[in-house]
């Protein structure tokens, strides 16, 4: 059976050669390059809404047939985009309605991109025109290979039709009650109690913006309004072309779309990756970009994820754009297919000549030619990817889940109250991430209602929201066997923000976990508790819950303040499972030792046996193995066997050297 829509690595990006309509041998020139940097695919008409139709109702598709043509001869695969990314002028100048209403309540003028009305009826409906009109022209196009809908969706709109568009969605959502709203919204308080829909409003700055429940709603409805957005524009897709698959291309973990959600409506997931290399901390940067893909391959239900983006060398948007050492981008890109991309995508194959990013990095730069660092790294990379088709289709396995969850992270960011200054989700999962990381252990990102019951472990850090059913999912993993982690301030409140009663965590996760949480100290930027686990000291900061053991065991004390000697960390046994509590912050120390042991207690191995220092990655997948030195200098890497190195083809065993940015791939 095909494990994937390609039988090898898709590598190639965006190619606007729109830019270049007046100078066919460009086109030409860009053939005979591709076919250099070993290019095998390319991504088009993302931007093109204007070239394809320049007036209303008046189409021009010739120069794309010439181009999907010349790119078919050439061997190439297309991924054709739909072009709602950027609109034409004509259509924002005719229908005002398709421009998007800031949170000022200003409608904003035409320009820039990704700034349409997430509801217009009428943008809604021009897109699906053109959607049309481009799967019914190039359905049998042999090269068109899979859509790649708009362009990295994202913001909101406060327009008019927004406003009842939302108020439609609180109907539905609140079963047509404003009592059921009321309460829901804790709306008793402050005098807020609505008496008609039309009452309700946007949340703004100079409006209402201190009920977190109503904050919730509206980051659930605009998510949705991108979803349905994007089930408009696919319709005709789905109906004329209903064998080439579907993606969007999606930003890190932007968090104005929950997509977790957005990823069950793709055919395959994929995002665009550009980490800030050689400016900082190289590990960490690797260490965040790991997590991503991890994510990402998780919401695509495991399978291969696209990196449908990166630059081969620099950006333009940083403040400061460095150039990345030579090789870091190949490095990069042996990351994403480690962790289980099928596809290594830049933006964008030719320099633009203007515009505004006419100095981001490209395959081809301004000079034209092949003669370059950049370009000669990607034809090398793109010479290696074509030794690696074996392992497209494979997945990861993996044993062990971090809960990183798109609304409780929505949830967290909205309450006020304990430490305002230092709520950051993210690298909270991302701290709990690092020790299995640099282990070699395979991790992945789910959703709190997610399945757990194929993973040995689940972490599920500042879990401080639990929706419907969540409570019950923890406590039937735990039962059956799982260990579950939980950090601190989880179990507070519900899917509307409402806290539970009765003390935290929530109802029967207090027998789950053998705890009771009391209170919940925050400490400023500075102060610190101190935590002894097993014999040694660890820094407590930012938060730290004051907790009553009732049948849990008591792995770790705090020892100062007035809850010196109260328990830091817990372990409760419950059916057949270990549920553990862990109440305060750390800056990274604490989870590396308390990895280690939740790791060997619950027999967690590495996925494989070759150990290597601090900063050298190692993952698994399929049966291909890659070790990646992210290290700024030489290290050392212990091979457990004789492998296969899969690039050269020679035996390779025992102890051996890895340069700054330099990768194995073994079998
Ligand atoms: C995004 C966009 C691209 C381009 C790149 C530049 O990812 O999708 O069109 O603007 O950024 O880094
Ligand atoms: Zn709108």
């Amino acid at each position: 059976m095909k494990k994937s829509v390609f039988d090898h690595i898709i590598h190639g990006g965006d190619y606007n050669p729109d830019q270049w309509i007046d100078t066919p041998e460009i086109w030409d020139e860009d053939m005979r390059l591709m076919n250099l940097a070993h290019v095998n695919s390319a991504t088009v008409g993302i931007f093109s809404w204007s070239m394809l139709e320049p007036e209303e109702g008046v189409y021009n598709f010739e120069w794309l047939d010439k181009l999907l043509d010349k790119l078919h001869e050439n061997g190439k695969d297309v991924i054709l985009a739909t072009p709602s990314g950027a609109r034409p002028v004509w259509l924002s100048q005719k229908y005002p309605e398709v421009l998007r209403v800031e949170e000022t309540g200003i409608r904003n003028e035409y320009g820039v991109r990704h700034n349409h009305c997430l509801t217009s009826p009428i943008y809604r409906e021009k897109v699906r025109n053109i959607n049309t009109k481009l799967a019914q022209r190039y359905k049998n196009h042999p090269a068109v290979k899979m859509w790649h809908i708009s362009n990295e969706y994202c913001g909101e709109c406060h327009c008019e039709l927004c406003q009842e568009a939302f108020r439609e969605w609180l109907k539905k959502e609140y079963h047509n009650s404003l009592d059921e709203l009321n309460f829901k919204w804790w709306n008793g308080f402050w005098s807020h109690q609505v008496t008609d829909w039309s009452q309700i409003n946007s949340p703004k700055f100079r409006g209402e913006n201190h009920v977190s429940a109503m904050k919730l709603a509206w980051r659930r409805f605009v998510s949705e309004s991108h979803i349905s957005f994007f089930e408009n524009e696919i319709a005709p897709l789905r109906e004329i072309t209903p064998n080439i698959p579907i993606t969007t291309n999606f930003m890190k973990m932007y968090d104005g779309i929950n997509y977790q959600d957005f990823a069950k409506k793709l055919d395959l997931v994929s995002w665009d990756n550009y980490p800030a290399w050689d400016k900082g901390n190289n590990i960490n940067e690797a260490l965040d970009t790991a997590f991503v893909h991890d994510a990402f391959r998780t919401m695509g239900g495991g399978k291969p994820f696209f990196m449908m983006e990166s630059t081969p060398s620099l950006v333009n948007w940083h403040d400061v754009n460095k150039l990345p050492y030579p090789r870091r981008q190949e490095l990069s890109s042996i990351q994403a297919v480690a962790h289980g991309a099928d596809s290594i995508q830049y933006f964008q194959w030719r320099k633009s000549r203007g515009g505004h990013e006419k100095f981001h990095g490209a395959v081809v730069d301004h000079c034209g030619h092949e003669n370059t660092r950049v370009f000669k790294e990607v034809s090398n990379l793109g010479k290696s990817l074509e030794k690696l088709s074996d392992v497209v289709g494979e997945r990861c396995n993996s044993k062990v889940a971090i809960i990183y969850d798109w609304e409780n992270g929505w949830a967290v960011k909205s309450f006020c109250g304990y430490n305002n200054l230092q709520r950051d989700y993210y690298h909270e999962c991302t701290k709990w991430y690092a020790p299995f990381w640099e282990k070699g252990v395979s991790v992945d990102i789910i959703a709190m209602d997610d399945d757990y019951s194929k993973y040995d472990l689940v972490i599920a850090p500042f879990l401080y929201m639990l929706k419907e059913g969540t409570k019950e999912r923890i406590e039937s993993y735990v039962k059956n066997g799982g260990n579950f982690v939980a950090g601190y301030l989880s179990g507070i409140v519900d899917k509307d923000d409402l806290c539970f009663l009765g003390g935290f965590p929530a109802d029967n996760l207090k027998d789950v976990f053998g705890i009771w949480v009391e209170e919940t100290d925050s400490l400023p930027d500075g102060m610190k508790n101190v935590v002894e686990f097993n014999g040694k000291k660890y820094d407590a900061i930012n938060f730290c819950d004051i907790l009553h053991a009732s049948s849990a065991e008591i792995l770790a004390e705090y020892k100062e303040d007035f809850y010196k000697n109260m328990p830091a960390v817990t372990k409760n046994r419950y059916g057949d499972g270990i549920a553990y509590y862990c109440t305060f912050a750390n800056s990274g120390d604490f989870f590396y030792d308390f990895v280690k042991e939740l790791v060997s207690t619950n027999n967690i191995a590495p996925d494989t046996g070759i150990v290597t220092e601090n900063g050298v990655s190692v993952r698994k997948r399929g049966d291909m193995i890659f070790v990646m030195n992210f290290t700024d200098g030489e290290q050392k890497v212990t091979l457990d066997k004789t492998y296969k190195n899969v690039l050269t083809g020679e035996e390779i065993s025992g102890l051996t050297t890895l340069n700054k940015c330099e990768y194995l791939i073994l079998e």
